[in-house]
């Protein structure tokens, strides 16, 4: 697998907060990479510094071949295929789940191929049937997927996904994994950022352990879970 989003030596403080610490890692093209740690390990603080929120203090990230410097805006990093959910989805409340999308579409579409990709994009969630729905009207679980639904009216090569799976129940996160699934079928790579470990284990091929800001394992979720450092910090630290 080649490399999609390289991060070299990434750290970044506020005051006197070390939020990330040296921090190396990579992104394979075409995988579901697991990113966890305890609260406050600064696993949001790097999808900050990856879509262009913050600039790191040191080190550096590369997104498919490209060096990002300041003159990557947040704008110019989701025209370059980078799309990110929030931990609190954001959709406007009084357009229904069909313009929500449109709206997006449209900014790198013709209206008839906006349309199009309104369409496609309703169809790869599963969402056809709430089209007309005010997304204020929406229960929480397709708030959650509208927010993704809108990401991808932007047709993203990399989703970074921020704890999507809180206050859902069992039923509502297997439909959760079958989209991200078909989210990664459909040639999608996937950074997943999760608390509830048992959906890392379900859709992750690989993880990543962040704690304190610095990394501390990678490899196979099941055997990087059971590793004692691992415990150790989600144990040592707050627990959620
Ligand atoms: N904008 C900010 N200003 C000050 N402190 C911040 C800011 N963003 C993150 N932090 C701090 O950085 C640390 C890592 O936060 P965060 O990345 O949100 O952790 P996680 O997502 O792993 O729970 C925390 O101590 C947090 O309070
Ligand atoms: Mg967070």
């Amino acid at each position: 697998m080649s490399i999609l989003l390289e991060a070299n030596d990434i750290s970044i403080s506020f005051g006197g907060i070390h939020a990330v610490q040296n921090l190396s890692f990579q992104v394979k093209k075409g995988e579901v990479l697991g990113f966890i740690g305890p609260n406050g390990a600064g696993k949001s603080t790097c999808i900050n510094l990856i879509t262009g929120v913050y600039m790191p203090d040191t080190g550096s990230i590369t997104f498919d071949g490209v060096k990002l410097t300041e003159k990557h805006t947040i704008r110019e990093r989701v025209h370059m295929g980078m799309g990110r959910t929030f931990q609190t989805p954001r959709p406007f409340g009084n357009m229904t789940v069909y313009d929500n999308i449109f709206t997006v579409a449209l900014q790198q579409n013709s209206f008839a191929a906006a349309h199009e990709k309104t369409k496609e994009v309703l169809k790869l969630t599963e969402m056809e049937h709430w089209a007309d729905v005010a997304s204020a009207k929406l229960p929480i679980e397709m708030r959650k997927w509208l927010d993704l639904a809108r990401i991808l009216a932007n047709d993203p090569k990399f989703i970074m996904m921020d704890e999507v799976m809180a206050g859902l129940n069992p039923n509502e996160m297997e439909n959760s994994f079958a989209l991200i699934e078909r989210l990664n079928q459909a040639g999608i790579t996937i950074l997943f950022i999760e608390h509830v470990l048992r959906a890392v284990v379900r859709v992750c091929s690989r993880v990543i352990v962040i704690n304190e800001g610095r990394f501390l394992a990678e490899g196979e979720p099941r055997e990087v879970l059971d590793r004692p450092e691992v415990i150790e910090a989600y144990i040592g630290g707050k627990r959620s």
